[in-house]
This record gives structure tokens, sequence and C-alpha cells, in this order.
């Protein structure tokens, strides 16, 4: 029997559509619908039975958290009613990431949640979507991807939710992961593991977003030569519960504007420090970010970190108590 897979379709540019069939920006993400997309690709019916469902239209730039918690809800509701072996999204590139990430943390389930999107609209020359959502399906499908986490797979490789990064702005092969590599990769249609990703997810997260209707807000300020306290008083003022710094190298942070992140954590806004780096993790540094009770963001992005704080910060603001959180997740 085959396995039943559901199709959550959220927009992006693997439902993008142009004028020309050169056109490879300047398109409208997001265009085409779920139906379209399956009916693009009939060699998915080999594998599965396939459904789809449209959970929103759009270009991914314009995520929200209210978004995520629809989709996380309806993820855990098709798994908890047994309606689907394993679940597909397409979903725009640029935030992917971060909604796998989300979905990492929020979904409990060892069934495989495989994200896929595109980055050559759906009329273009050599469009990537339609193998990358046959791919996905047959990730999905995968008995070796159970209880793997979220994950990523386009362009034949297969990542991690939580490592996982574009890193291009055009190219197909964008999603990497510089410090550890593929989980694994599709070869010819076949899926095959190298590796696991070790830290909690899924079905074994803490985190529970059954009954909210919120996130709690959390700002990411860049750090840059120069810097100073505007973003910083203004994230205060605005009432955030939490700034995560992308600092320099190991998370350090501009003299102009540690002093005014220090202001910060007094008021009771939780400071998590984070690098522009695009590898390498996090650690104790300076001992006035000890003292001024900064927290460590370990080899999480910035907006993976911003992420983690949001759920994080639903659940406790004990500060060592988020350490253990991000030392974990
Ligand atoms: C988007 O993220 O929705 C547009 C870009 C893309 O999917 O590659």
């Amino acid at each position: 029997m085959k396995p039943n897979i559901k199709i959550l379709a959220t927009g992006g540019t693997i439902a993008g559509s142009a004028k020309l069939s050169t056109t490879t920006t300047g398109y409208k993400a997001g265009a085409l619908g779920i139906d379209s997309l399956i009916n693009a690709v009939p060699e998915i019916h080999e594998f599965a039975n396939v459904t789809g469902e449209q959970i929103c239209s759009i270009d991914s730039k314009d995520i929200t958290d209210e978004i995520w918690l629809t989709l996380a809800k309806r993820i855990n509701e098709i798994f908890s009613r047994d309606e689907a072996d394993g679940i597909v999204i397409t979903h725009g590139t640029d935030t992917l990431e971060e909604t796998a990430y989300f979905l990492n943390l929020t979904v409990h389930s060892d069934k495989p949640v495989v994200l896929t999107g595109a980055m050559r609209p759906a009329t273009a020359i050599s469009s990537d979507g339609s193998i990358n959502l046959l791919n996905a399906v047959r990730v999905a499908v995968n008995k070796n991807s159970f209880g793997k986490g979220v994950l990523v797979a386009l362009n034949d490789e297969i990542n991690s939710a939580r490592e996982v990064m574009k890193t291009n702005t055009l190219t197909v092969s964008t999603f990497r992961n510089f410090e550890f590599g593929l989980l694994g990769c599709i070869n010819d249609g076949t899926p095959e593991f190298y590796r696991t990703s070790t830290r909690r997810h899924t079905s074994n997260s803490e985190f529970d977003i059954d009954g909210l209707t919120e996130l709690p807000r959390v700002k990411i300020i860049y750090g840059h030569a120069g810097d100073d306290e505007i973003f910083i008083d203004a994230a205060i003022n605005a009432g955030v519960k939490g700034i995560v710094y992308a600092g320099m190298g190991n998370g350090s942070i501009h003299a102009n504007a540690e002093k005014f992140l220090a202001r910060a954590t007094d008021q009771g806004i939780v400071v998590i420090r984070s690098s522009r780096c695009s590898g390498g993790s996090v650690i104790p540094a300076e001992k006035s970010y000890v003292d001024e009770n900064f927290l460590d963001g370990d080899n999480l992005s910035p907006h993976k970190a911003r992420i983690l704080l949001q759920l994080a910060l639903t659940k406790t603001t004990d500060r060592s108590e988020i350490q253990r959180m991000f030392n974990q997740y």
C-alpha cells in the first residue's frame, strides 16, 4: 500500500509565474495553487497517495508568526488524526530555513516533514520546482526520514532544519550548511542519509504552541562598525521581550552598544549574543557579558536564535533555563 502524503502549499517561487520562460527574477511568487503544482508532477503518484492543501499564497519574505502557528497546528492535527504518513511543505526559499526551524521545534511527531521550494519560477526553462517536489515526496515516504527532525530537500540534497541556510541569492545550489554538511542526498531519485543532527527536535521538543495565538516579540539588532544605541533604544521603547544581537566574530558587541544592551537586560529583556559569521559557535567570552546577563546563542544564525528565543519566552523568562534551551536545541 502506498503511503499517504499531504502537501501543504504556502506560495514562493515554486508556485511562481512569469510572462517569459527566460525570466527568473521579477515574477509573481505564489501565483499558482497547489493543484497546479501537483498536476505538473504526475510521477509523485507512483510513490504516494497525495493530497494538497493551500495554507497561504505568499512571497515568503512576508511570512508571519500567525502563519507559522497555523502551519504547526495544522501539521500536529494531521498527524494526531492519522491523516498522513508524512508531510511536504512547498515554501519560498527566502525564509524557508526559518519556517523549517520553527516546525522543527513545534511539530510533535517522528513522521517526516519535508520543506521544499525552487529558485526558478514554474514557468522558467529548467525550473527546479517539479524535480524538487518529486524528491521531497520521495524523502517524505522514505523510512530513513523518520525521527530525523524537519528536513529541507532541494537540489538533490537533504539538510536539517536546524543547520541549513540560504547562502546564495540566485543559484539553485543555495541551501548549504558550511560547518557540518548535508544530512544526505537524493541519488538518482533514492534518498540516502549519512548523518543526523543531534540537537533536540520534534517529538523530543518541550515547546507547545497549541494554545497560542501569538509569539513574544523579539528583534534582531545587527552589530557593525560605528554601532550605537539607536535600535536598542527603539526596541526597549517598543516593549520587546527579547533581543538577538548579531555580533562580530564570537558574538562580540560594539562598546557603544554594550551599555545599552545591559540596560535592556536590567529591564527584564532577554539578550542573546549571536554572530554575523556564517559558521562557528558563540561561546562565553568577556566577563562583562556574563555580568550583564547576556546569553550565548551557540551556532544558530541570528534569525534562528530569534525563533528559539520566541519559543523559550513562551515558557519562561528565567535566564539559566533559556541558556539551557540554547544548549539543547
Ligand atoms: C520567496 O521566498 O517566496 C521568493 C523567493 C523564492 O522562493 O525563491
